[in-house]
């Protein structure tokens, strides 16, 4: 299993109640799928995401990633899984306006210290997975939402990553730029990626090859 996750809780204090968003999830995910975590606003959605991403600790449960223990590691050792094995992609595709196409997907190698020929190498390579090596010296202002999101796309593709996680990648498109991404990340699949797509809309989810449901802190 390239991710293993066993009974995983995680509660927040709001004011003087303890909120229980995850209450014992469980989700083990092999190399090569597409799985999309569904679920109404506010269920636990990302929080968990965050957690399979090493960006956040549960309060309780086990969490193997290609066969490391994430909660054991140092802060050191996560951001060193995070940097060279995970891709993120989020709804707000987060660029950087100042720099252009390709200096924002070199921008995970700041944390990843490939050297510079075989970098500019790979950061061609999502630029082309992506379909987007015509407008590699534009601006995000420049683009089209669609087109920041497969900007966002080829950065998190760019490292090479064991895994892409995707916290509602389509939630701010227009429907047909949502199609296009969808069946981008479709594409991407077919050719070995390995996917965890987070979404609120059975329509987005019917993409991928297996569909999870969170609800009352569990996912099913
Ligand atoms: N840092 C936090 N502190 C307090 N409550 C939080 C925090 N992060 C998320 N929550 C709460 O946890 C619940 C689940 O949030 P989230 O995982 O973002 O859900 P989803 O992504 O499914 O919409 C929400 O009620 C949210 O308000
Ligand atoms: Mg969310």
């Amino acid at each position: 299993m390239l991710l293993e996750a066993k009974k995983i809780r995680k509660s927040y204090l709001l004011g003087d109640n303890t909120i229980s968003i995850l209450r014992g999830v469980d989700l083990t995910v092999a190399e090569g799928e597409f799985v999309s975590i569904m679920g109404t606003s506010g269920s636990g959605k990302s929080t968990l995401l965050y957690i399979l991403g090493g960006l956040d600790t549960p309060d309780q449960g086990e969490y193997f990633f290609n066969e490391r223990n994430m909660l054991a590691l140092s802060d050191q050792d996560r951001s060193w899984i995070r940097a060279h094995w995970l891709g993120f992609v989020f709804q707000t595709f987060d660029l950087l306006s100042e720099l252009d196409v390709v200096e924002n997907i070199s921008l995970p190698f700041l944390y990843n210290k490939t050297d510079s020929e075989q970098r500019d190498r790979q950061v061609m390579e999502a630029v082309e997975k992506v379909g987007l090596a015509h407008r590699r010296a534009h601006r995000p202002t420049e683009l089209s939402g669609g087109e920041m999101q497969r900007v966002a796309i080829a950065r998190a593709l760019a490292i090479n990553p064991k895994l892409i996680l995707a916290d509602e990648p389509t939630g701010n498109l227009d429907s047909r730029s949502s199609f296009d991404i969808l069946n981008l990340f479709s594409e991407l699949h077919k050719t070995g990626t390995t996917i965890i797509m987070v979404t609120h809309d059975k329509n987005v989810a019917a993409f991928s090859e297996r569909t999870l449901n969170m609800a009352d802190g569990y996912l099913k």
